[in-house]
């Protein structure tokens, strides 16, 4: 289990190991637009940023490098939710964006 916090709002919620951030942000009733590719790194809707804890989520694949490097104001800490599962080992803090990013 991992704590994970979400900015702006600084609601919190436990979650289990393995989890996708897009679902534990589902979970938590945060819409991150519309998920349109259905979390297989096509789409980019759901483009966060992991302010802490990035070790603390599963490491970035190729699909994801490759959908990331199409959307503006992706940064270092940008993650596609779909794809960073919860390790478990450290606790993580995301910032939700606005919406639609990477259309
Ligand atoms: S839901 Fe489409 S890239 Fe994550």
């Amino acid at each position: 289990m991992a704590t994970l916090t979400i900015v702006p709002g600084d609601k919190t919620a436990e979650v289990g190991e393995g989890t996708t951030l897009l679902a534990a942000l589902q979970d938590l009733g945060i819409k991150l637009a519309t998920s349109d590719c259905g979390g297989n790194a096509q789409c980019g809707t759901c483009h966060i940023f992991v302010q802490e804890g990035r070790k603390g989520v599963s490491k970035t694949t190729k699909a994801e490098n490759e959908k990331l490097d199409t959307i503006v104001g992706v940064g270092s800490k940008s993650r596609l939710a779909c794809q960073a599962k919860v390790l478990g080992t450290e606790n993580i803090k995301v910032e939700i964006l606005g919406f639609d990013s990477g259309r």
